[in-house]
This record gives C-alpha cells, structure tokens and sequence, in this order.
C-alpha cells in the first residue's frame, strides 16, 4: 500500500542526500583547484631555492630530503644528460620533462613535475599528483560528514512531522467512521489544514446531500403508505357491504365497488413505483436521443379511448419534429400525465391539444385544454407529492405531476402551468434542452 508518510520520508532524504553529495562534488572541485594552483606554486618556490643552493656548489653534493614521509621527490641532471642527483631512488621519475610545469604519466601514477634549467644544469621538483585528490577528497568529506552523521535523526524527525501533519486525515477517519444513517451530522471544519478542507467539505457535502435524501425517503414512505391506506380502508367497506348484499343486483353494486376501489388502489401503487424510478438514485436508465412527436402521436393514441368515452377532442395540433437526449421511458410518463390530466379534468365534449415545438433553441412540448384550468395561486403547489385540489374529482393519486416534474429535473428542463388557450383551461409547457444541447449527466 502507498504511503505518504513513507514517501516524504524517502523523497525528502534522497534529495538531503544528493544535495549533500553536489555539495561535496562543488567542495572537491573547488579544493582542487585551489590545490593545484598552492601546489604549483610550492613546486616552483622549491625549485627555484635548489637552485639558488645549488648555485655556488655541485648539485650532488646539495643534502636532499630523505624522509620517507616527503612526498617530494627532485633530480638534477647535468649538462651531459647524466642525472647526477635523484633524491629517492625508488621513486620512478621520467628521465626528462619539458622545461616549466607539466604532469607526467609513471608507473605509480600521475606526477606533477616543474622544471628549471640553470647554466648547463636542470633541476627537476616533482610530486605525486595523488596528493592533491588526497586533500581535496578530505575537504570534501569534511563537508558532508556532518550530514551524513546526522541523517538518522533527520530521517527520524521527518517520520514524527509527517506523521503530525497527517494527523488531521486519521481523525476525519475516526469521524466518518462514526457516522450512522441516524448521525449524519456534519464533520467539524474548524483549524483544519488547508489541504485537508476540500476533502472534509466535500464529505460534508456528501452527508448533507444524503441526509436529505434519506429524509426524503422517509417522508415519501410516510406519505405513501397514509395514501395507500385511503383506498384500502374503503376496500373494506365496499367487501363488508359486500357480505351483507342481499341478492344478486345489490351484489353486483358492491362487487362493482370492490373491482373500482382494487383499481384506484392499483393506480396508486403503480404511480409510486413510477414517482421511485424517476428518483436520480434510483440507477436511472442511461439516457438516448428521444424523438418527441412520434411520443407524443403514440401517447394520444393510449388515451384515446377515455377521450372518446367523454366525447373530447384530443389530438396534434403543430408537430413540429423535436429530438432531445432523454430517457424514453421517463418523457413518455411525462406527456402521458400531463395529457391524462388534461382528459380526467375537462368536461366532456371539451377540447385537449398537443403540440411539439421549437422556442429559442429549446424543445416545447406544450398540452392545452379547455377545462378549469388551476387558480395561479395552486400552480406550484399541485406539483405536490399527493397534492389533489379540492373538488377535483375522484380518481386521482396526487402523483402524476410530482412524476412530471422528476422527469423534468432530471432532463434539466423547465414546466410551467398557464392559463389555457381560451377563456378556461389550463396549458401546460415543458421545455427540454434540444439533443445534442443538452449539459453531460
Ligand atoms: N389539466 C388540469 N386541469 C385542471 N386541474 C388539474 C389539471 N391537471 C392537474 N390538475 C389538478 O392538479 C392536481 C394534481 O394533479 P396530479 O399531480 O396529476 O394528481 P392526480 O391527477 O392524480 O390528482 C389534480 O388533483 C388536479 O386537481
Ligand atoms: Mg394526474
């Protein structure tokens, strides 16, 4: 598992690590620079004073440096080419150097070597060039010593602020984990680190979100089940009165009754279930390009019968041909409420409209008929959960338009309730983004 305290520890230490190590590749650099140059400089200063010593008296009988511990080493060579002084022996000199500094390549190694001549005399100073990376190597060294000493502390100290730094993150854990469907509280936000806060927003966010979805559901099966109990409680009247029947025609009445009660009962049921599958939790269907008119054609033709039998008008005035991304299902739930609304409403022989049409870049669809209409003052309110006008007539569940209005969030459009075309009545319009318009879901 990747771990971030493990991580800054690794991270941070590599990059100690190779500053430590520039650092002393910079030291060691610079060291040899400076070497060389104090080097070159001792090299000369000695040759030159050889000489001056060796100016009154044979070069051979001049006392050389011995010691082993003398990293120096000199020549003198005489006029003849002969060397007449070698000051160790051991110490395997090139038998001739250009006159002036140079380094030479021996069997032991590079060696720097100055030169001088004077009169028929050459008086040569050398010294290994080991010498110089020696120095350089220790005041390198020197520097990063201390670090490298120090390291474990560091890493030890970066192990204890990281893990105070993530401290925040452990108790965010600690409160999630002791939030339950009941203590949905939010988490507290103050003297949070900076990083930290969009995550413990976002979580508030997320159990606010949930805490009103949860309440909703609660409410929605309260409501459902006070809705349901209407019709079941008449349900078994109408079965009462049917036991008590006396003879086959009071019989049939109750019977009769029952069937109908069974029926509003069953409407209510399947209007739930519909409102439910319209819930953006409810793992809603992926949406399609929907074309509205051959919906709305298929629609009328589903009513048609309960239109004719209160000899309306319903049918397609303007269609104009309307494509919008959309789950089909759902927009076809949506024109059916709206004109079944439109049918269950008006008085017979009164007249309903439907029509499908472009304003302003958007799709209009738009269901018009000549019955009461709804007062201004109801036309939020019918979009209601369970929400029936008074004297509204039997039938209903109070959930076709809280369906119509799911359907429409849900495609991210609008629906408005105005007076009908006519002098009554009600027209209702529903805008939807055009296919293709429409924001990602
Ligand atoms: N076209 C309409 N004309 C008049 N009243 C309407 C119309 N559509 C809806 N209503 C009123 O709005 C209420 C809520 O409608 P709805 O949510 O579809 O529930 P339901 O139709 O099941 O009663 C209805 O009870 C009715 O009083
Ligand atoms: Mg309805």
């Amino acid at each position: 598992m990747s771990s971030i305290k493990r991580q800054l520890l690794f991270g941070l230490l590599g990059l100690v690590l190779a500053a430590v190590f520039l650092g002393a590749a910079a030291v060691y650099r610079q060291a040899r620079a400076e070497l060389d140059e104090l080097f070159d400089y001792q090299l000369r200063q000695m040759a030159l004073s050889l000489r001056d010593q060796a100016f009154g008296a044979p070069a051979a009988t001049a006392p050389g440096p011995a010691a082993e511990d003398f990293d120096f080493a000199i020549q003198v060579w005489g006029a003849d080419g002969v060397r007449i002084y070698l000051s160790r022996p051991q110490a395997a000199l090139p038998a001739g150097a250009r006159l002036g500094y140079e380094t030479v390549e021996t069997d032991v190694g590079a060696w720097r070597v100055f030169s001088l001549r004077q009169r028929e005399l050459v008086f040569q100073v050398a010294q290994p060039m080991s010498m110089r990376e020696k120095f350089a190597a220790a005041a390198a060294l020197r520097t990063i010593a201390p670090v490298l000493l120090l390291l474990p502390a560091l890493g030890l100290l970066i192990w204890l602020t990281v893990g105070r730094g993530l401290r925040p993150l452990e108790a965010i854990a600690a409160a999630v984990q002791a939030r339950t469907p009941a203590t949905l509280a939010p988490l507290a936000d103050r003297r949070l680190p900076q990083e930290v806060r969009p995550l413990v927003e976002a979580l508030n966010d997320l159990l606010r979100r949930l805490g009103a979805a949860l309440e909703s559901q609660r409410q929605f099966v309260a409501d459902a089940a006070h809705e349901l109990r209407t019709p079941l409680t008449a349900l078994r009247l109408q079965a009462q009165l049917l036991e008590r029947a006396a003879g086959d025609a009071e019989r049939k009445v109750a019977l009769d009754a029952v069937k109908e009660g069974i029926t509003r009962a069953m409407h209510v049921v399947e209007q739930l279930l519909t409102l439910a599958r319209q819930e953006p939790e409810a793992g809603a269907r992926p949406f399609a390009e929907v074309e509205l008119v051959g919906l709305a054609r298929l629609v009328i033709a589903e009513l048609m019968p309960f239109a004719e039998a209160k000899a309306m008008d319903l049918g397609m005035v303007g269609a104009e041909p309307l494509r919008v991304t959309g789950d089909r299902e759902g927009l076809r739930v949506l024109i059916a409420n709206l004109v079944d609304n439109a049918v269950r409403y008006t008085p017979e022989r009164g007249r309903v409209d439907v029509s499908t049409f472009m304003a302003q870049g958007e799709a209009v669809i738009e269901v018009t008929d000549s019955g009461p209409g709804i007062p201004a003052d109801e036309r939020e309110r019918v979009f209601d959960r369970f929400y029936r006008r008074v004297g509204g007539g039997a039938g209903g569940s109070g959930l076709g338009l809280a369906i119509v209005k799911k359907v429409v969030e849900r495609h991210r459009g609008r629906i408005a309730l105005a007076d009908g075309p006519g002098e009554r009545g009600l027209t209702a319009r529903v805008t939807l983004p055009l296919a293709g318009t429409a924001p990602p879901t």
